[in-house]
């Protein structure tokens, strides 16, 4: 019986010596782990084997039995390694000398937009901050100066949950939260989707991105907002902009401002992008109120700040020429492929 094992061992070894392919070592398995297998078999009939070397022979073909398993294993795995080799060599070729197709996907405007607007910001000093969409009454309102029945609740026509929070009408809902975690002084910008009850047309959506910033400083003043927003704007247009500030009303700022470009198309000779009118209204801005530094942890006596809400789809429509707003919402990539954007 010995010899028996130690002769089907060699078989084995043989066999395996000789494997090509993931079907040659299942022949192997069947023929001595299979149901029927040799050393299966010499399992089975074990009580037929001389009382005195039954122990010794069960071991034995117990250990075979493993070593087999462990043979067939590792055989597989070789395999598995020949094969992905031989693919790599012959069928799979990589060639990283092609060239891109750039022609697959784009980002969209609004993210092309806000990324180059990031960048622009991140080089002149300011982190960028993320806004909830879901906001507290508080923070999209009370901490930005605007209590319970203030009158300028009524031009952000505001989406309740049934929870009493909303989803944030203006990216001026992070103002507060910001102030708090940093403190002063601060240059952070923040953009966000915001949301309104509009009644849609091709200038107003319910859905909508603007981008706010804040930098927070001693002895921050209105010349400070107008150097940041007009670099800002000149390279966002690849020239040089002028600005002007209109006075606006906003009641976390004061003063407020309503902030113009002249029309970067027309040079403000007129056309349609301006409506002939030579400016175009952009961003409402202005010097950041008292009580909107005091709830945010800043003493507005040894501290100011600048303020401002650009609107990111309304720059994105003039940067692309898109004239309806609701464009930019819709999903349909044909929207993408007729701004040929890459
Ligand atoms: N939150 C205002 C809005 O959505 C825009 C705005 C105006 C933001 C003036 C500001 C600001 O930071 O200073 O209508």
């Amino acid at each position: 019986m010995e010899s028996k094992l130690s002769n089907l061992k060699e078989q084995i070894i043989n066999k395996m010596n000789d494997v090509k392919t993931s079907a040659d070592i299942e022949k192997i398995r069947v023929e001595f782990l299979g149901k029927k297998g040799k050393l299966i078999d010499i399992l089975k009939n074990i009580k037929n084997v001389e009382a005195s070397k039954r122990k010794e022979i069960g071991e034995k073909t117990n250990l075979l039995k493993v070593e087999v398993e462990n043979l067939i294993e590792s055989k597989k795995e070789e395999l598995k390694e020949k094969e992905f080799e031989n693919k790599i060599k012959n069928t799979e070729k990589i060639d990283i000398t092609i060239p891109v197709n750039d022609k697959i996907g784009s980002l969209h405007p609004i993210t092309i937009v806000q990324k180059e607007l990031e960048d622009i910001f991140t080089s002149m000093g300011f982190t960028v901050e993320d806004g909830n969409e879901v906001e507290t009454e508080y923070n999209n309102f009370e901490a930005v100066n605007v209590p319970k029945y203030h009158p300028a609740r009524d031009m952000q026509d505001t989406f309740w949950l049934e929870n009493g929070q909303l989803l944030k009408t203006q990216t001026s809902a992070a103002q507060n939260k910001i102030m708090l975690k940093y403190g002063a002084p601060l240059k952070a910008i923040f953009p966000g989707r915001c949301f309104r009850n509009e009644a849609l047309d091709a200038s107003h959506e319910n859905t909508f991105f603007q981008m706010e910033g804040m930098m927070i400083d001693k002895n921050v003043s209105i010349a400070n907002l107008i150097y940041f927003m007009k670099t800002l704007l000149s390279e966002v247009f690849k020239k040089d902009v002028e600005v002007r500030l209109r006075p606006g009303y906003f009641p976390f700022v004061e003063p407020g401002f309503e902030l113009d470009i002249k029309c970067p198309y027309c040079s403000g000779k007129g056309c349609k992008v301006c409506k002939n009118g030579s400016w175009i209204e952009l961003c409402p801005c202005g010097m950041i109120h008292p009580n909107v530094l005091k709830m945010g942890g800043i003493d507005p006596e040894e501290y100011s700040g600048f303020a401002f809400g650009l609107g990111l789809s309304r720059l994105a429509m003039m940067k692309y020429n898109i004239n309806d707003l609701r464009a930019l919402n819709s999903c349909d990539l044909r929207v993408l492929k007729q701004m040929n954007i890459k």
